[in-house]
């Protein structure tokens, strides 16, 4: 099938280099142009695992372009993906002004035929307003459908070939097969339903993830009052098949693009139809303060951090991932910062990113080990695994206090006492 896919971001990319790795031929279309150069020259933008493999694979064998111009590429297709950000406003809603400008640019170049499939994650009822303003005009005739995407950063391309379901919907359960018969190589549940019921499966999947992790870190909270360990309650519940074991890792909370924004624009959406999600509002507040609790331990070990010197490993909002979009790491960082700590940092692949924000507020060095030498105190707050595998007896050795705060309970605590350490975690 000939496939256009509007926006180059995460989502956007995935779902065209993954498209084409399946055989279709997939157009690329983004408004800006630097990114669309890269991307020609088969450079990824960002980093992902394995993206850059199949993007230049799939250039290679010419069934994935790149263009700035919708026009060219538009008409030679059936099917449009729309995979533009839609970012959160002021009072939470999502906004959705690059998806709407996309739809009338649609409408301006194409007299319709086309199914359009609404990627990107948008409120309910979103594929009614792209209908009227696609289908504006009486001679023209556009499909909508929603086909939501539950791809994680960092582990994009996995998910992609490997998801635990895919969803469609739409008004006519004959649209609904044609759009999953795109991922027909692909085995696994597929689901049609109507276009309001796969908007909502998006927002309630990502809502429901991020009640479980503010649950389990009240639930770590708790464990600290009372002289339990997180981890191991976690294990214990994640056994009982109803409750799995995924998503119950307690720390600094969550962030990234999508659980910050989504829970919000659900709870935004809720209150619009004069409903209180109560639930959403306790695990929005969990998430914030939780970031905020790991900061004050540390703030309470020094009392007074101005001039010392603290190393900080993670910048990113979770591992594999160069993201830093809502991390708690940079929200730490900013902290320790204004409380007058010599900042520190590594990270694996966002240290770029994150001189954007934290500028030259802080020392940022390609080597773990080199900003350990003197350090005071040691935070770690992004779950990189390669963390863990660090030579402690090195570190133990170059840290001038060896005291390390763990905000994502990865570290083998056990050992890291045994070499002198004292460790301090969340919800332990
Ligand atoms: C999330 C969802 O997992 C995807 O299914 C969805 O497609 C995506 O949002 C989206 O809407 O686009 P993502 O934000 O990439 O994916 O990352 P996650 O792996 O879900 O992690 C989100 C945050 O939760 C990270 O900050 C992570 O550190 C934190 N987390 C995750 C925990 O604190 N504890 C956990 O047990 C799991």
């Amino acid at each position: 099938m000939k496939i256009t896919i509007i926006g180059t971001g995460y989502v956007g990319l995935v779902t065209g280099v993954g498209l084409s790795e399946l055989g279709h031929t997939v157009y690329c279309v983004d408004t800006d142009e630097e990114k669309i150069k890269l991307l020609e020259h088969g450079k990824e933008p960002f980093f992902e695992p394995d993206l850059g493999r199949l993007l230049k694979k799939n250039i290679k064998a010419k069934r994935l372009f790149f263009t700035k111009s919708l026009k060219d590429v538009l008409n030679k297709t059936s099917f449009v993906f729309i995979c533009v950000g839609t970012p959160q406003k002021r009072n939470g809603s999502a906004d959705l002004s690059y998806l709407f400008e996309a739809a009338e640019q649609i409408k301006k170049l194409s007299i319709g035929g086309k199914i359009i499939i609404i990627k990107s994650t948008v409120p309910v009822a979103t594929g009614d307003k792209m209908e009227s303003i696609l289908n504006e005009s009486n001679n023209a005739h556009f499909e909508v459908a929603s086909c939501p995407e539950f791809l994680r950063e960092g582990r994009a391309i996995y998910d992609f070939f490997n998801p635990d379901r895919i969803v469609v919907g739409s008004k006519k359960y004959s649209l609904c097969l044609r759009i999953l018969n795109l991922f027909a190589k692909i085995k696994t549940h597929k689901i049609s339903v109507s276009r309001e019921t796969a908007e909502l499966i998006k927002y309630a999947s990502n809502a429901y993830l991020a009640a479980k992790i503010s649950f389990i870190n009240e639930i770590g909270n708790i464990c600290e009052h009372v002289g339990a360990n997180v981890d191991d309650v976690a294990n214990g519940m994640g056994l009982d098949k109803r409750i799995n074991p995924h998503f119950l890792k307690a720390g600094i909370g969550y962030g990234g693009s999508c659980f910050p924004k989504d829970v919000k624009a659900l709870k935004y959406l809720s209150s619009d139809g004069g409903y209180n999600f109560r639930l959403l509002r306790a695990v929005i507040e969990v998430n914030n303060k939780q970031r905020k609790l790991f900061f004050n331990k540390i703030k309470n070990h020094f009392g007074d951090l101005r001039n010392k010197k603290v190393a900080l490993l993670g910048l990113s909002f979770k591992d594999n991932t160069d993201d830093i979009r809502e991390s708690a790491a940079i929200d730490i960082a900013n902290n320790l910062i204004k409380h007058g700590a010599k900042l520190y940092c590594h990270d694996p692949r966002a240290m770029e990113n994150a001189k954007k924000v934290l500028k030259k507020k802080v020392e940022y060095s390609a080597c773990a080990y080199d900003i350990m030498d003197g350090a005071e105190a040691l935070v770690i707050a992004t779950e990189w695994p390669q963390f863990s595998a660090l030579d402690w007896k090195r570190i133990k050795k170059l840290m001038k206090y060896p005291i390390i705060f763990d905000g994502k309970n990865i570290l083998d605590k056990q050992l890291l006492i045994r070499l002198g350490f004292k460790i301090i975690n969340m919800g332990k």
